[in-house]
């Protein structure tokens, strides 16, 4: 009864958060990204999928209707980067939006081509590229019902005669949590939420509104509370610490945001913490749940496949507090002796399974319990 990998919380990196739509996100770039996977031990570490967001593609589809590369940016084509990637023993992602165009540009009067009216053709282009992964945005969606059209491109990329891992990114709008992981649409993730910003405030309002649909998660099916933001600069170390911490005990996606070519080693240290990502790729594929919300702080606990649980304490506020959590409150037995391993700290304690600690203003700390 092995969890399939391919059922966690995805793991990767997309160039968005560190790029946007600027010149510097091309063929050179990516490549770049993925021999920093196998250098940094980012692929060692269980992260797989390179995947590359908008402003990919050329303003116009070719005499086919195929869609195709910007002639600057990807000048190899986009199937020998899904080569070059696969090489690496890696896994190369695509995006479109189900949308008569993409979101970018935003100012000018035209844009990149989407896929709705084109699933089929799409679906097919990408499959002939090698791709493994689609993120399909929401962008000039002509209101068209939601489920209508993220359907129509789960059944294309089924019929596609190749496994795409099908990433939602309808921002919550349309409660997604309610039907994007069953049939007929049945993708692996659906993004909750709007945009995240590399800021402290931003991180947090995605935070709370992602924690309290854990119920709609599942193994193969994730709420997907946007991409890190760490070591983009704008967050301190224990803010981003704060941040994988909650995104991993949530079992949310591990997209990479920030650029690997030159990420900072404090930065890097955080995003290979073995023990926090174990949590979020622990194989019973439980989102963990929010447990207490007060005066500011959140307590967040996911039972994991061998019988113990993680628990997250955060501080969401500017001041340190000091923090009691009891056995009961995490669900173990009154009484208890427990191993309680500190996954920032990397040490082990017994322990009767309560927590008392003091956290610093927007600190988390993070144990995994086991008998
Ligand atoms: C909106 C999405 O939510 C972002 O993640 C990103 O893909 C941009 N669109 C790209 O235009």
């Amino acid at each position: 009864d092995e969890t399939p990998s391919a059922a966690l919380p995805q793991m990767g990196f997309n160039n968005w958060n560190s790029t946007h739509c600027r010149a510097e996100f091309d063929e050179a770039m990516i490549r770049g990204i993925a021999d920093k996977f196998i250098s940094l031990g980012l692929r060692d570490a269980g992260y797989q999928y390179v995947n590359i967001d908008d402003c990919w593609a050329n303003w116009q589809r070719d005499k086919d209707g195929r869609l195709q590369p910007n002639p600057k940016r990807f000048p190899s084509g986009i199937a020998a980067l899904a080569d070059y990637i696969h090489e690496r023993g890696l896994k190369f992602g695509l995006y479109s939006s189900a949308g008569t165009s993409t979101c970018e540009p935003l100012q000018e009067n035209r844009g990149f081509p989407g896929g709705l009216g084109h699933e089929k053709e799409d679906a097919k282009t990408f499959a002939s590229w090698h791709v493994d992964y689609l993120k399909y945005d929401n962008c000039n969606n002509q209101k068209i019902d939601a489920k209508k059209r993220y359907t129509a491109m789960a059944e294309a990329l089924r019929n596609s005669g190749r496994q795409i891992f099908y990433s939602m990114c309808e921002w919550g709008e349309n409660k997604p949590w309610l039907w994007a992981g069953k049939d007929p649409v049945d993708a692996g993730s659906w993004r909750t939420t709007g945009d995240i910003s590399d800021n402290y405030a931003s991180m947090l309002k995605i935070f709370k509104e992602n924690v309290v649909l854990d119920k709609y998660a599942s193994l193969g099916h994730w709420n997907d509370p946007d991409m890190l933001e760490v070591g983009n600069g704008g967050m301190t170390d224990v803010e981003y610490r704060s941040h994988f911490s909650l995104w991993s005990i949530m079992a949310a996606p591990l997209l990479i945001g920030t650029d690997l070519r030159t990420i900072k080693p404090d930065a890097l240290k955080i995003l290979l913490n073995k023990d926090v990502i174990a949590i979020d790729q622990d194989p019973l594929g439980v989102q963990g749940k929010q447990v207490r919300d007060a005066d500011g702080i959140h307590v967040i606990v996911k039972p994991l496949k061998d019988g113990g649980r993680a628990v997250a304490v955060f501080n969401e506020g500017d001041k340190a507090k000091a923090v009691t959590v009891t056995a009961a409150e995490i669900g173990l037995k009154a009484g208890g002796s427990y191993t309680m391993r500190d996954l920032w700290a990397h040490t082990d304690a017994k322990g009767d399974g309560s927590i008392k600690t003091t956290l610093g203003p927007h600190a988390t700390v993070m144990y995994r319990i086991s008998q």
